[in-house]
């Protein structure tokens, strides 16, 4: 038995096992080896998704091949349908999120079939039936009908197509592409960290998405988008922002959007969602969001040495698409669940439960008290 060692605050620091699907070193993140960056200029979310799984890139055909399995499997049972035209029209989109994947078990016949064959053909359907359902949760909510999938649209121009109930210009489908591919995958991030504690039981793959899914709502993780909107939205114009920042940090505040467990030196998708969301706000007209971050940056540098991290631009990427603020989290969720799903694939391969134990600072040993003594 190994000899427990002192714990650290949040597991800052430990290496909790080894993995081979992405690495960050310094401001360098790779997946599979590849730096995002030159995925972010090259590949697509589905030839980005595959590499996750399969550890290399598709050629022509198996790539066309991934893309037709998941174009076929986008569909959303009736009943499922039907089961989410119950949920309440005020619930948050990441709590109807979580029920609805919850309840795609219930129609798949191999959810608790733990062979590679079934773990794979459950991987791509979850893969391909995130953004059917996210676009699912907005358009019952607002009492329309969903838009089904066109089979013909890539993931990122699909995805907003079903959201807008309008085919998306070439360059949103772009810049949503590249947004999906920099929220793939992280490393042991809470999230996916939650996905292989839960596979590491031997648990099916629906069940430890779920779990994933309940870690990534927390605004100190992937609910930081939302809340990164919900700051500039409260601030009102960029002439506000200096003010505002001195005032939260002054406040010791958490500004969302900022800061990062693991880079010191800067989130390196930051720079990607930056520049995208500068495009937008010139294409748009409305420079005010883009605006107001860069100056949020500057201030925010200045007086507490903190960068951005992926949650600050994409809040304002995803507002010049046209994707409400409380379906960001869900749009994180639609990329991240690629990462999720190669990292249960990897746990389940070189499986060992993952139990670690405690330093307990509890009360001495002691003994039962009878009710009459108490
Ligand atoms: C994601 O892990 C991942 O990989 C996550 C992610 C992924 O791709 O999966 O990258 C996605 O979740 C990005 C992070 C999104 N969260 C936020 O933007 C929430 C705001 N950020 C912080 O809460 C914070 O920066 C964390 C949670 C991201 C990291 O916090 P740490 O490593 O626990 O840092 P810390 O709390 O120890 O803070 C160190 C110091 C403290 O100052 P002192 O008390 O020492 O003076 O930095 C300060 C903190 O107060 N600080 C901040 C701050 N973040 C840290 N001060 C103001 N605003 C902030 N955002």
């Amino acid at each position: 038995m190994a000899q427990a060692t002192t714990p650290t605050q949040g597991l800052e620091g430990v290496v909790a096992a080894q993995s081979a699907i992405s690495s960050i070193i310094g401001s360098t993140l790779t997946y599979r080896g590849i730096d995002i960056n030159e995925l972010a200029d090259n590949s697509t979310f589905e030839e980005t998704a595959y590499l996750l799984w399969y550890g290399e890139l598709p050629n022509q055909q198996q790539l066309q091949q991934f893309k037709s399995q998941l174009a076929a499997n986008r569909e959303l049972k009736p009943q499922l349908i039907e089961f989410m035209r119950g949920f309440p029209k005020d619930a948050l989109p990441m709590v109807s999120l979580r029920t609805a994947v919850s309840a795609l078990a219930f129609y798949d016949p191999e959810a608790n079939d733990m062979s590679p064959e079934a773990n794979n053909g459950k991987a791509i359907r979850l893969l391909a039936k995130f953004p059917t359902i996210v676009a699912a949760i907005q358009r019952l909510r607002n009492g329309q009908e969903p838009v089904a999938p066109d089979p013909n649209l890539s993931e990122a121009a699909n995805l907003l197509y079903m959201l807008n109930d309008r085919r998306p210009s070439e360059n949103a489908a772009n810049v949503m592409d590249i947004a999906l591919i920099l929220h793939a995958d992280h490393e042991f991030n809470a999230s996916t960290f939650t996905a292989r504690v839960t596979a590491s039981t031997l648990s099916d793959m629906y069940s430890a998405v779920v779990a994933a899914l309940c870690a990534l709502k927390g605004p100190l993780h992937g609910g930081a988008n939302e809340a990164v909107m919900k700051t500039l939205e409260g601030i009102g114009g960029p002439d506000e922002v200096p003010a505002w920042v001195a005032d939260a940090l002054a406040r010791k505040e958490r500004i969302m959007g900022f800061g990062h467990r693991v880079y010191k030196e800067g989130d390196p998708r930051a720079r990607w969602l930056k520049q995208m969301s500068k495009q937008l706000a010139d294409e748009t007209g409305n420079p005010k969001w883009y605006e107001m971050s860069a100056i949020m940056e500057d201030e925010v540098k200045k007086d507490k040495g903190l960068l951005p991290n992926v949650d600050f631009y994409s809040a304002s990427v995803y507002t010049y698409l046209g994707i409400p603020r409380d379906l960001f989290t869900p749009i994180f969720a639609v990329s991240r669940v690629s990462g999720w799903i190669a990292h249960i694939l990897e746990q389940y391969q070189n499986n060992r439960l993952i139990r670690p134990r405690a330093e307990y600072i509890g009360p001495e040993f002691r003994h039962y008290t009878p009710m009459g003594a108490r």
